[in-house]
């Protein structure tokens, strides 16, 4: 585009039209002729997930591998051509970032933010405070740790001023407090909760979060809010006190990490509740596990068992597209081979959670994801696989 825009700029501008070019403005009789600005280019497919979410107002995302990011090509063009938002899947961690006490490494995720610049996407930050991913200096587990708690607080104040203001105004949404409760509704006793003595944290994380960066919208983000239940009911009583409060609090996170063992949750009703406080919310971290072979992880034991994932993407993204307050849906990556899920889920074991293959095609996820959007937009549907793939 950039060679064709050089050969192209001594043409008069008027003659240029149809999208491909703007006028900068008009000009007076005499003056010189207006300078046309080239718009951007159709970067990404007619038929991408971006380009079909765009028309109804949803951003769609992916969490991103840093190591896999521009080195192996197929995976860094789906990831520009699909995706509107990304979330770097380990980049932003504490650990990442701080692996030595007093020196930071930003350069994976600044990477990323260079790189969803370069292809208009807007960046989920994740996490700022969460017990799992800590730098070993100080701990190793999230529950213990050698330093005191006068320690602690400081150390979690520094690190939040520090790693928001490192990339203050490239961050849509951050992920400022994650996982925070137990699958039974009880505050997880980390190092954090220990020393504020309860989770007084959690305020003064949003808190700085927001003195940091004025602008980006700050989001509690947990696994399991789309099931009604204990632990849902405990985050939402959590985010109305903070509301009371006047924590700054914008949005609530849903991960989504479904498997189809556990049936399809009430994530509707959930979402819907939340929004009803008057936050945004999210769907953050999405993929759809199953039942899968020991010797091949991403081959499910249920020959069946896709067509039950497909009904749980669509269902998970028509959840998000009937609440106005649902601004964003982002899968956990995108292609089998890079998913956390085998590695993670062995008993029994799972996988083929994602939307692509091992060999990075589409797979049907993918194709009912496209259609919903396309429906939801008005687009005409049912693409084949042409373009874009
Ligand atoms: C996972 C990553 O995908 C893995 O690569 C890493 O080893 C562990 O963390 N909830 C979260 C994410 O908020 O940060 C986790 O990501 C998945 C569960």
């Amino acid at each position: 585009m950039r060679r064709l825009w050089s050969s192209l700029s001594v043409v008069s501008a008027a003659v240029l039209v149809a999208g491909q070019f703007t006028l900068a403005g008009s000009s007076p009789a005499g003056a010189t002729p207006p300078v046309a600005k080239p718009s951007p280019p159709a970067a990404y497919p007619a038929d991408s997930l971006r380009a079909l979410a765009d028309r109804v107002g949803l951003r769609i995302g992916t969490a991103v591998n840093a190591d896999v990011l521009g080195v192996d090509a197929k995976y860094t063009q789906i990831t520009a051509d699909q995706f509107s938002s990304v979330t770097p899947e380990n980049a932003m961690k504490w650990a990442e970032v701080e692996a030595t006490r007093g020196t930071y490494t930003w350069e994976k995720a600044q990477d990323l933010v260079d790189f969803a610049k370069e292809h208009k996407q807007l960046v989920r930050g994740h996490t700022l405070v969460w017990h799992n991913q800590l730098p070993a200096w100080l701990s190793s587990d999230g529950y213990t740790t050698t330093l005191s708690n006068d320690e602690v607080k400081a150390v979690l104040k520094k690190h939040i001023f520090d790693e928001v203001r490192q990339f203050k105004g490239d961050i849509w949404q951050w992920d400022v407090v994650n996982e925070a409760f137990d699958d039974n509704g009880q505050p997880r006793q980390t190092i954090w909760y220990k020393a504020w003595g309860g989770t007084g944290y959690i305020a003064d994380a949003f808190r700085w979060a927001r003195q940091a960066d004025p602008r980006a919208l700050l989001f509690y983000n947990d696994y399991n809010l789309e099931f009604t239940g204990a632990k849902s009911d405990a985050v939402y009583a959590m985010v109305k006190s903070l509301q009371a409060q006047r924590v700054p609090i914008q949005g609530v996170g849903f991960q989504g990490h479904l498997s189809t063992q556990y049936g399809y949750p009430d994530l509707s009703n959930n979402l819907e509740r939340f929004a009803a406080l008057g936050l945004k919310v999210a769907l953050t971290e999405v993929d759809v596990r199953t039942a899968t072979k020991a010797d091949a992880v991403n081959e499910p034991v249920d020959a069946l068992a896709p067509y039950a994932q497909e009904s749980y993407w669509s269902r998970t993204l028509q959840a998000c597209l009937a609440v106005r307050a649902c601004i964003s849906f982002t899968p956990w990556g995108f292609g089998d081979a890079y998913s956390w899920v085998p590695g993670w889920f062995k008993d029994p074991q799972e996988g083929a959670a994602l939307i692509y293959d091992e060999q990075l095609n589409p797979k049907g996820q993918y194709d009912v994801l496209q259609q919903d959007l396309a429906l939801a937009s008005g687009a005409p549907h049912r693409y084949g696989r042409g373009i874009g793939h």
